[in-house]
């Protein structure tokens, strides 16, 4: 831990260009919120403290910090501006020394290398204040590093920029070392005379020259990591560059993704070696997935774990589940939570499980619906058998032992067990247990009425 280490990050601001009811920091990026992606950097440093500034929809925000034990919040309220925020964070850090690294909410892709790499160039140079900056192809919208002999004198903001400022393409990033012992003093000198009317934070360069203390920047080569996210279509490109980066990994890892760019997989997700992806499959939530799988076209897996070699054909979901080594599931098929696959299973086309589990090497292979059941190995579901659960008001428990054979176009009445190694008859509705061994048959006789269609139809021949 680095004691002469804080973290803030700004989390305030409403995001008015997204047009939103939520934060925008609570907006995803491959599945987690912005502000998420933002404090796994700030965890990186190790910093002794991380506050997080709030203040539209605080709530909101907090909420979804709670779990977190080393990030504190402060709130601003009204919103006033960047520099403003940061004076918020007074109460809780006036009176330390050492370095301050501001982050903003919604600059996600910053590398925790390129924050080391900003506290380090900070200290090295004894500066005041260093600032991250880039130079990009289309800098509008952000603020512009205005140089002179080379050393930066002042950040001009896009409205308050001159023609001339605004053909500069080295831009602020809002990332920020500052040394904490002239900070808040200094914050107070920042007036609000700008297009805005804000307090902007940038205003603190200027003052930190004229006062002839040291500014330093530190260039950032890889300008898409401090990519800001003001609009959905920018969350959009930021999103994808996530996605860009999450999938380099896992190819560098031994995955095969045959198309990449149609390949959408979180941020959280693991996959082992050897396992194939198809185009258009998307991997969400906290989903691991074994080595030597193969995962066809249009399939979405949610927070669930595969073993190893496990087939997953087209059109798929799979939520909440967790399927065994060697288990092939789909095409069509739907596991909903709590539904376990077992090793070398079979779930076929339009099976739809639910908090169910199909034992090692049972088979449910076509049309069926089986919820709140547990089922043995070595089990065979016939096509169309329902397990009906549910009364209207309970959901109920089915068993079906190991070996057991449920003939097609079965309903077995919850709650209700099915012995080991017995026979459910084809078009059986099971409303009582069934033994060992057993044989169950519920249809009645069969009756075959000649000439039965003539009839009906008058066309009977006259004899
Ligand atoms: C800011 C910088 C700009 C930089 C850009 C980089 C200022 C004045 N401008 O502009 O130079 O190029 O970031 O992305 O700092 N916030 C608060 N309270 C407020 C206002 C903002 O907490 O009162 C937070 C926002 O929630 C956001 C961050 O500060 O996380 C930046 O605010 P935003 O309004 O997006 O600033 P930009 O216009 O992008
Ligand atoms: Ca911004």
């Amino acid at each position: 831990m680095s004691l002469d280490t804080h973290v803030v990050v700004l989390a305030a601001g409403q995001g008015t260009r997204m047009k939103s009811i939520m934060p925008k920091v609570m907006h995803q990026l491959a599945g987690l919120p912005m502000v998420d992606h933002v404090l796994r950097a700030a965890d990186a440093l190790r910093p002794s403290t991380i506050t997080v500034v709030v203040g539209h929809k605080a709530e909101t925000i907090r909420a979804h910090l709670k779990g977190r034990q080393n990030v504190r919040t402060v709130v601003q309220e009204p919103q006033l501006g960047t520099a403003h925020a940061l004076q918020q964070t007074e109460p809780v850090l006036a009176g330390l020394s050492g370095t301050l690294v501001l982050l903003s909410g919604d600059v996600p892709l910053l590398r925790a290398s390129t924050l080391q790499r900003l506290a380090e160039t900070h200290r090295r140079a004894n500066a005041a204040a260093t600032v991250a900056t880039a130079t990009v192809e289309r800098p509008y919208g952000y603020g512009r590093v205005v140089r002179t002999g080379g050393r930066i004198v002042r950040i001009v903001e896009e409205r308050d920029a001159s023609p001339a400022e605004r053909q500069i393409r080295e831009i602020n990033s809002g990332i920020y070392a500052f040394d904490l012992a002239p900070l808040f003093e200094a914050l107070r000198g920042i007036a609000s005379q700008n297009a805005q009317g804000e307090f902007y934070l940038t205003d603190l360069v200027g003052i930190y020259r004229r006062r002839k203390l040291p500014v330093e920047t530190l260039p950032v080569t890889n300008a898409d990591e401090i990519r800001g996210i003001n609009s959905r279509t920018e969350l959009a490109e930021v999103s994808r560059l996530v996605r860009q980066n999450k999938n380099e990994e896992l190819m560098a890892a031994g995955v095969t993704l045959v198309d990449p760019a149609t390949t959408y997989i979180d941020a959280d997700v693991e996959v082992g070696p050897d396992t194939v992806i198809h185009p258009g499959v998307v991997l969400e939530g906290q989903t691991r997935i074994g080595p030597a799988c193969e995962i066809q076209a249009h399939v979405r897996i949610v927070d669930s774990t595969l073993g190893s070699h496990v087939s997953v054909n087209s059109f798929c979901l799979i939520v909440g589940a967790s399927v065994a080594n060697g288990a092939a599931v789909g095409p069509f098929a739907h596991l909903r939570p709590e539904s376990v696959v077992g090793e070398k299973a079979k779930v076929g086309n339009f099976v739809e499980l639910k908090k169910t589990t199909l034992g090692a090497g049972s088979k449910a292979n076509h049309l069926a619906y089986l919820g709140d059941a547990d089922i043995g190995a070595d089990v065979n579901i016939g096509a169309g058998t329902i397990i009906c659960n549910y009364d209207g008001q309970t959901k109920h428990q089915t068993s079906i032992e190991e070996g057991a054979f449920i003939g097609s176009d079965t309903q077995l009445i919850a709650p209700v067990t099915i012995g080991r190694g017995a026979y459910v008859g084809t078009g059986t509705t099971v409303r009582e247990d069934v033994p060992p061994g057993a044989l169950a048959v519920s249809a009645g006789k069969q009756r075959n009425i000649e000439g039965w269609v003539a009839r009906k139809r008058g066309t009977a021949a006259k004899s």
